[in-house]
């Protein structure tokens, strides 16, 4: 199938039926070196329990698929990170949502995928009041990604270690989503 760049992505709730293209989609290279600057990675997450984490899903920490007329291409999770279970954020203030993204099939990379999910799932984010800023956790070493939020309104707000990950964490405030200009 030819995926067409002006095709409009639809982002629906992950079920357990999406465990199987997940787990193929953490085998991908460019998934991989998203998810770990150890060279010697043979699959994203470090093997994640795909099956496992997507029963897991509750309303502060969920997964959301993106598809092409009906071709799964890419994948949000969105997590409250001041209430989600695993405190993966630590200390951290409340009313902020936590996102992470990445597009599957190679052939789906740069064609405007990416930035229609992030911009659907932070106006859903935003459509709650109480929601003042969004974060992101990229890896330091994954400058593309750095490229593609602060096109968004990211601002990258300092550098942390999550275990053995060294990321530059970005943050984007209400304010500035609410005064960009739409193209
Ligand atoms: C980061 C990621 C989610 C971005 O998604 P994407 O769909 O590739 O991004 P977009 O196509 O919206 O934008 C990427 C580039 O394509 C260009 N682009 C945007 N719309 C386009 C279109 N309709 N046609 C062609 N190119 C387009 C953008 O200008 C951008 O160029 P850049 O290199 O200057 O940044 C994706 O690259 C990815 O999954 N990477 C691997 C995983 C990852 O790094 N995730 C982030 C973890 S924190």
């Amino acid at each position: 199938m030819t995926l067409s760049s002006a095709s409009s992505v639809r982002l629906r709730p992950a079920t357990l039926d999406d465990a199987p293209v997940l787990a193929e989609w953490d085998r991908e290279p460019h998934v991989i070196a998203c998810s770990s600057d150890d060279p010697d990675a043979e699959t994203a997450f470090g093997g994640i329990d795909w099956p496992e984490e997507l029963a897991e899903s509750s309303p502060v920490s969920f997964y959301q698929i993106a598809e092409i007329d009906g071709r799964p291409i890419g994948v949000m999770q969105i997590i409250d990170p001041h209430l989600e279970p695993t405190r993966y954020w630590g200390e951290i203030e409340p009313n902020l949502r936590a996102m992470d993204i990445w597009i599957g099939p190679r052939d789906a990379l740069n064609r405007g995928y990416g930035t229609q999910m992030m911009t659907r799932a932070i106006d859903a984010a935003f459509a709650d009041p109480r929601v003042t800023a969004i974060v992101i956790d990229p890896l330091n070493s994954n400058t593309a990604a750095h490229r593609f939020y602060r096109r968004l309104g990211f601002a990258p707000v300092g550098r942390r270690m999550f275990d053995q990950d060294d990321c530059l964490v970005h943050r984007l405030e209400r304010a500035t989503w609410e005064g960009r200009t739409r193209t």
